[in-house]
């Protein structure tokens, strides 16, 4: 407006000047000339312990085409995505079909939509990097003997996929209380796991402290305890968690004997900034270092891995006293997501035995986002899976359907089952895919997922369930009916992305 202000108002040349200028702002607005390369920085975060988080991403237009690097305390990825004019769209690091961010050109600055925040990015000093911190060499590896614990997979209830970092002292105790009055601490729901976000800061001798959200860790385990049931919580190998919160890196003795002291009997160990030091043929020696140290404490500790399958977790997770290990990225409360975390366990499915589980990651059943057909199917195939079961929902306000699927003590009982063996796909189509579990006791658990849009009339085969002679008893266990197979194959109608799960085999009831 200035410039235009200098060229005589109502003169023809100011006219067409003014008109030229304002076109060209406008051209500029829109992003014609300009470019999303850079270094782009944001501290906007303030996170529950009072520290400031702090995100670079640093990009490269060519084009519509943008490559780059995101790097936070806790992470750092390699990142693609698109620019058209001033929009700018990430694409998820691992997963190039989900979008991860958008963002807008905004005057200097980078406006981005990330986890439902606005983040304003500003160019970035040359100075301004996350800190490197000082490379501790892994330990020469050794087997960790196996704690005794998880002989069935782990039941229990996990504060991140609903809650996330809105979680505290008070919710993790009417939790609990949930827990008891809504039956599931009596159908095996034992543990109470509280993810991220429950970190503070470390004191003078270098000793983790909860942030304001947890006044007492020591009293909040003793309640716990006195209903019945276990308290876990969440660390990283790294300097960071996948929040950005105080990992276990360089205190892994002091942080174990930490929580072996406040009465903690699960921790969740999450790979996050551990990525920005090692590489994946140090994750052995790296988790085996928590491992040893927990075990070193004396107390019973379920140990889970979460490093999300890589270096194949599966063959080495009992050997550093792992009990069971993720094997897929975060499940999203999606069929797509749930469906894909189950389809990445058909090569894991010869590791998991009593003691020692893969983990495609918690429950999301009651979250909302699914049918209560797909949320069924979730928890059968689940269960088929042997996959440890951790409600992920809000247990003091559960509807009449998701209290049916997460205390169906019949499915339960194919997880909990002592053989202790995974599910394998036995037979696939477009429409359907046939999930075969063999059973303590010569029965087997086969679940028929309908895959269409539509309702299928679904059939098991006799001749694939592998049994020694025909059917004798038959169990559908989510109308809890007694089925029979007549001509060899039994079919009923399931409506669309949902199962026919059936026990069959002398306990069929
Ligand atoms: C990772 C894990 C999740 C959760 C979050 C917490 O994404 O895979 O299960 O623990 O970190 O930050």
């Amino acid at each position: 407006m200035k410039a235009m202000r200098k060229f005589h108002p109502g003169s023809r040349s100011a006219i067409v000047r003014s008109t030229l200028t304002a076109a060209l702002l406008a051209t500029a607005s829109w992003g014609w000339g300009q470019s999303f390369t850079g270094r782009w920085a944001t501290s906007q975060r303030t996170l529950d312990n009072g520290e400031q988080d702090l995100t670079i991403l640093q990009l490269t237009q060519s084009g519509d085409h943008v490559t780059g690097v995101i790097k936070t305390l806790a992470f750092q990825h390699p990142i693609e995505g698109t620019a058209t004019g001033n929009h700018l769209q990430l694409m998820a690091p691992r997963n190039p079909e989900r979008t991860f961010a958008t963002g807008e050109l905004v005057g200097q600055n980078l406006e981005m939509v990330w986890r439902h925040r606005t983040l304003v990015f500003k160019p970035a000093a040359t100075t301004e990097d996350i800190p490197a911190p000082a490379y501790i060499p892994p330990p020469p590896l050794k087997k960790i003997p196996y704690n005794g614990l998880a002989k069935t997979p782990p039941m229990g209830w996990n504060s991140w996929n609903l809650f996330a970092e809105k979680i505290d002292d008070a919710t993790v105790r009417q939790i609990a209380d949930a827990m008891v009055t809504s039956g599931m601490r009596d159908a095996g729901y034992i543990y109470v796991n509280i993810d991220d976000t429950w970190e503070g800061t470390r004191d003078a001798q270098g000793n983790i402290r909860p942030n304001h959200k947890f006044p007492d860790m020591r009293a909040l385990a003793n309640y716990v305890h006195s209903k019945g049931l276990k308290l876990g919580i969440y660390s990283s190998p790294g300097p960071h968690t996948c929040g950005s919160y105080p990992g276990s890196y360089g205190h892994e003795k002091q942080d174990a004997e930490t929580f072996a002291a406040w009465g903690i009997d699960y921790v969740k160990y999450d790979w996050c900034s551990a990525a920005g030091i090692y590489k994946n043929d140090q994750l052995e020696a790296i988790y085996q270092k928590m491992g040893e140290a927990l075990e070193e404490t004396g107390r019973p500790i379920v140990f889970s891995l979460c490093e999300y399958g890589l270096g194949h977790v599966e063959q080495w997770g009992p050997d550093v006293g792992g009990n069971l290990w993720r094997t897929t990225d975060d499940i999203r409360d999606e069929w797509t997501s749930m469906m894909g975390n189950a389809h990445l366990q058909i090569a894991t499915a010869p590791y998991a035995g009593p003691g020692h589980w893969n983990d495609p990651d918690m429950l999301e059943v009651g979250n909302g986002h699914m049918t209560t057909a797909e949320y069924q199917t979730h928890m059968s195939l689940w269960s088929l899976l042997s996959a440890p079961l951790l409600a992920g929902n809000d247990i003091r306000d559960m509807s009449q359907a998701t209290r049916e699927i997460l205390l169906n003590r019949e499915v339960i009982a194919i997880d909990q089952d002592p053989l202790g063996k995974q599910a394998t796909r036995v037979a696939q189509s477009a429409e359907s895919e046939t999930w075969l579990k063999p059973l303590a006791g010569g029965g087997v658990a086969v679940g028929v997922i309908n895959l269409s849009d539509g309702p299928r009339n679904l059939t098991v085969e006799a001749a694939d369930l592998k049994l020694p002679g025909p059917p004798s008893r038959a169990r559908n266990l989510w109308t809890h009916t007694s089925v029979v197979f007549t001509h060899g194959a039994y079919s009923e109608t399931v409506p669309s992305h949902g199962i026919l799960l059936l026990r069959v085999g002398p306990h069929a009831g």
